[in-house]
């Protein structure tokens, strides 16, 4: 993961690179820091935890002025989150900030101690600095850089200034970079958020292609020849930074979620439109994606499976990309990412395209490499998630493979009761309402925010519910939760079931009601706490805590139960005090396998 920046330009330095730093704080939030030149000297500053934290040591240092320089934010893969681990790291005449991981950094650390180098840090990252630097020696920047780019293995986007020359330089293989520029100046950036509030015109470095950049210039090289580019305009409106009155983003994104629901609904109204979501062209479909985004196509695989016979299997990108794949007939790829960076379902993506497979992105982020690799993309347009846990993105995410399961329902002839499209479009007013009821869920979280683990339970679909809710509550609250069909909990599991220990159970699917309750009542006999969430439908049974939500299509009722799981969640660890928008460990975007 990790976010890199670096400026050359007549703006203030300094600035530019907090800027973006606080752009780029959602891809780790680690430790962070800046190097500036002024030209003749570098002024490293670094420090552990959060931007503003950097910000106030940069302040102590008014009086230095830089013309160009680079920051980074870190979330820590190789070493822990101290200060010596924190970038830019300076080796000999070498500074530079890296996001990505070098999977021989110890062969080659080993290698350079012997050549006479030391090391301050753990990180991959100070071997690379020292690799150039071992390079430099009779050779121009560039020459040295490719040189050290033969000895790399694994990803890298880097940010470079070597001592006493005005350039910054720009490299990567695996981990995405840009180039971004204006009359009088060129920024590097790991994406366009950074640096969106000066600039919407970038370029895109390919794998190991070297960008100079100085002031306004920039010249991009490939294996030391003069390349052209292709120059791209964003039309992103980059992070509106404001809560809107919320205390927090992550109940600020809860709360958008019906008026983003109503903008996708609106969009497929027309049957033409409606063409690009069909999928009966397919006999197999595989959806692969990572964490939220995964638990989504679980949501798909019910629908599609049921309701347009399509066989559907779903896999986490990070073990779908080294699995053998079987295609027997003809297959869809589906790849699922908010924010269209993360790199086993980016590789996963690659793969797929190299062996010709059909591949479709469902993907937030319109800058994204998902987004402008893709063969086929859908965009959710969420609009931008602050909050390290998805909400109002994975909302979309299941809503267009809803619409995906519906529609292709239709066109196939396997749908078995008439529903029209007119139905979907009250489901973001019942979801307001749903949403409007806070106040029980809030309730709920009182009464469980002190445990220390808990169970989501559910059959079908509503195991697939489970699995979100889940973990929605362990990333924000750090309370151990698991989701477990609700069948095979008493098959080894419920022997972890004490007093008074929350297990949520839900209930939606009619057909599977009465066979939940039982596996309801078996942890209850054991002491749990049961809460149930289900539809004023099936609400015929008792239960201490149940949250009731209204019924819609089977399509939709998914849109209507995880938004209560996505409060209920917040409000746990509202009580907890735990850092809501930025938990522990987490990042936003995952770049690294
Ligand atoms: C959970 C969460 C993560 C992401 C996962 C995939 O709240 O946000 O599990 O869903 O890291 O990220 P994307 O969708 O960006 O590929």
């Amino acid at each position: 993961m990790c976010g890199i920046i670096g400026y050359s330009g007549n703006r203030e330095t300094k600035e530019v690179l907090l800027n973006g730093l606080y752009a780029l704080e959602y891809r780790g939030y680690d430790s962070s820091g800046i190097a500036l030149s002024d030209g003749v000297s570098t002024k490293i500053i670094r420090s552990v935890g959060r931007v503003c934290q950097l910000e106030d040591k940069i302040r102590d240092e008014e009086n230095f002025s830089a013309n160009y320089g680079i920051a980074h934010t870190r979330w820590a893969t190789n070493g822990e989150a101290n200060l010596f681990n924190s970038h830019p790291h300076q080796v000999g005449h070498v500074t530079l900030v890296h996001n990505g991981i070098i999977e021989n950094a110890d062969f080659l650390r080993q290698k350079l101690i012997r050549k006479g180098y030391m090391f301050n840090s753990d990180t991959d990252t100070e071997v690379i600095a020292a690799l150039l630097d071992s390079k430099l020696e009779g050779n121009n920047v560039i020459s040295a850089i490719n040189m050290m780019m033969k000895e790399l293995t694994g990803s890298y986007a880097l940010g470079i200034m070597v001592e006493h020359d005005p350039n910054l330089y720009a490299v990567r293989k695996d981990s995405p970079l840009l180039i971004g520029f204006e009359d009088d100046g060129c920024f590097l950036a790991s994406d366009i958020t950074a640096i969106i509030q000066y600039t919407n015109q970038y370029i895109l470095l390919d794998h190991c292609e070297i960008a100079v950049l100085n002031q306004g210039n920039y010249q991009v090289y490939k294996n030391c020849k003069l390349i052209e580019k292709e120059v791209l305009m964003s039309d992103s409106k980059g992070i509106d930074p404001s809560k809107c009155g919320y205390e927090h983003y992550m109940l600020k994104e809860i709360m958008e979620e019906p008026i983003v629901l109503k903008q996708l609904i609106d969009r497929y109204k027309e049957e033409d439109r409606q063409k690009e979501l069909d999928l009966s062209n397919y006999q197999e479909i595989d959806i692969v994606g990572c964490g939220s985004a995964m638990y989504a196509g679980f949501i798909g695989q019910s629908l599609i499976e049921e309701y347009a016979g399509i066989k559907v299997q779903v896999y986490s990108a990070s073990e779908y990309r080294y699995k053998r794949k079987i295609y027997h007939r003809k297959t869809l790829i589906i790849l699922i990412s908010q924010s269209g960076e993360t790199a086993d379902t980016i590789a996963a993506m690659r793969e797929a395209e190299k062996i010709g497979i059909d591949t479709l992105g469902l993907v937030n982020y319109p800058d994204s490499t998902i987004a402008r690799e893709c063969r086929r993309v859908i965009l959710t347009n969420a609009g931008v998630e602050i909050a390290v846990a998805t909400t109002k993105a994975y909302i979309l995410q299941v809503c267009v493979l809803s619409l995906m399961a519906y529609v292709t329902a239709k066109n196939k002839g396997t749908l078995k009761f008439d529903i029209e499209y007119e139905e979907f479009e009250n489901v973001p007013i019942l979801l307001e309402s749903v949403l409007e009821r806070s106040y029980e869920y809030q309730a709920i979280a009182n009464q469980i925010y002190s445990k220390e683990s808990c169970f989501y339970i559910g059959r079908g679909i509503d195991y697939a519910i489970c699995m979100e809710g889940s973990l929605k509550l362990k990333e924000v609250s750090y309370i151990h939760s698991e989701a477990y069909q609700a069948g095979e909990l008493k098959h080894g599991t419920i022997s972890l079931v004490e007093e008074g220990m929350p297990v949520l159970c839900v209930i939606t699917d009619k057909r599977l009601k009465e066979k939940s309750i039982s596996n309801l009542k078996e942890v209850e006999a054991r002491g749990a706490k049961t809460i149930v969430v289900t539809t004023f439908e099936l609400d015929d049974f008792g239960g201490e805590l149940k949250i009731v939500v209204p019924v819609v299509n089977s399509f939709m009722q998914t849109i209507l139960v995880v938004p209560v799981l996505q409060l209920l969640s917040y409000y746990v660890a509202l009580n907890r005090g735990c850092d809501i928008d930025k938990p522990k460990n987490l990042a936003k975007s995952v770049t690294v396998e």
